[in-house]
């Protein structure tokens, strides 16, 4: 199995902050799906939607997950929020949802510093109340797609980037690939 950490989890709940503070403690490079999106697409996710529709966005991620599985491992890859529904998930490394409530992401994004921003760019969630029912149809979809579970509400970036390191290595001494 492939030696990389795959963060999953809803918009909004810190994948991108996580990846960076993991990487700057261990040094793993990271590689987030939006980001390789966008840069083959050369074009913002927003306009992607815009222009060529939800559903085209989801053929780009798996494209984009074909790519990591044939070329990519050693790293640490954040996920968009719909990522996980690729068909070759599993393949792709170690999976860890960062898990917590809807009433706890959406306070985390509406209290940012770059808050309009953050909510503009994401285009799922213009409606907050379709971003309730999206986190309420995804929440046990996230859970069976994933092999460690972190709770994040309430702790410190820093113990979030401690356990994600001590379980995967605890996954991966306990699994046979
Ligand atoms: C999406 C989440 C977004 C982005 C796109 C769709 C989703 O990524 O991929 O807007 O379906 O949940 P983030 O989770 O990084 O916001």
């Amino acid at each position: 199995m492939k030696n990389n950490i795959i963060l999953i989890g809803f918009m909004g709940v810190g994948k991108g902050t996580t990846a960076r503070a993991y990487s700057e403690k261990y040094g793993t490079f990271i590689i987030d799906t939006d980001d390789l999106i966008e840069s083959k697409e050369n074009r913002k996710i927003k306009t992607i939607f815009k222009e060529d529709g939800e559903k085209y966005f989801r053929k780009c991620e798996q494209q984009c997950s074909d790519w990591i599985e044939y070329s990519v491992d050693n790293s640490f890859i954040s996920c968009g929020g719909g990522f996980y529904k690729v068909s070759n998930l599993n393949r792709l490394g170690v999976v860890v949802l960062l898990d917590a409530s809807y009433d706890w992401i959406f306070n985390r994004l509406s209290t940012s510093d770059n808050a309009k921003s953050k909510l503009k760019k994401r285009p799922l969630f213009s409606e907050p109340e379709k971003a309730k029912a999206l986190y309420a149809e995804r929440e046990v979809e996230y859970k069976k797609a994933s092999d460690i579970i972190i709770d994040v509400e309430n702790k410190s970036l820093k113990d979030i980037v401690k356990e994600i390191h001590k379980r995967v290595n605890i996954f991966k001494n306990s699994t046979i690939y």
